[in-house]
């Protein structure tokens, strides 16, 4: 995790600087994302950023959620009328029950020491077989990766403070949170993939 202000400072070069530290897994593992009908969806890009995914995706109703200013602008600079973009803490924003059909969050959950609150959120917040895609950094099971991550990207990348989690730990999150598990897969070895179902039942009365 970075402090807030490092995005107000890093925006301008953000979508470069991730290109070129994410090489070849940056266009696949949002083709990855996005690879469903999503047209006539009300989608929720949950920390949006400069719209990796919200610039991208083909929606009926897009909306992007960050904390950062300066990132958010860069986000605003490409026009879609059907985007709406809000400044907000992820913690502390409440969108209504099943507002969205999608929940996208892609390359942040590290920065929450306590993602599992957002994974609460989201499931409130999406429709009964409504679906959220995550996608971030690990924590790697083999050594060396391992390694890798708790120094370079732990240090350098992101000043001291991320909060990643093995795949065990990613499957038990969003379980507790009430998902159905549908892809729950690292990708090349410092990623996670994950694709989780809020089940149709979910929105029923405990007793119907
Ligand atoms: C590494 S960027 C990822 C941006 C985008 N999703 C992408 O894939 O390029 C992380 C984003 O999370 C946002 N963020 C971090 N903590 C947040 C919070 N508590 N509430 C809202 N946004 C937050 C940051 O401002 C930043 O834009």
């Amino acid at each position: 995790m970075v402090e807030p202000k490092f995005f107000e400072t890093i925006a301008p070069a953000y979508d470069f600087l991730t290109r070129l530290f994410m090489g070849g897994t940056y266009e696949s593992m949002r083709k990855r994302m996005l690879n469903e009908d999503t047209s006539q969806m009300d989608i929720l890009d949950l920390c949006c950023g400069t719209g990796y995914i919200s610039n991208s995706i083909n929606a009926r109703r897009i909306v992007g959620l960050d904390q950062s200013e300066a990132m958010l602008a860069r986000n605003a600079r490409v026009k879609r009328g059907n985007k709406e973009l809000i400044k907000g803490n992820a913690y502390q924003i409440n969108f209504k029950e099943g507002e969205f059909d999608r929940i996208y969050n892609s390359s942040a959950s590290h920065e929450f020491k306590l993602f599992s609150r957002l994974l609460q959120k989201s499931f409130h917040a999406l429709k009964p077989g409504g679906k959220i895609i995550i996608f971030d950094i690990y924590q790697p099971k083999n050594t060396l990766l391992r390694l890798f991550m708790n120094t370079f990207v732990k240090y350098v990348v992101e000043r001291g403070i991320m909060f990643v989690h093995t795949k065990e730990e990613w499957a038990r999150m969003v379980t507790e949170a009430g998902f159905e598990i549908e892809e729950l897969e690292p990708v090349r070895g410092l990623y996670i993939f994950v694709k989780a179902r809020k089940p149709e039942q979910a929105g029923l009365p405990a007793a119907a």
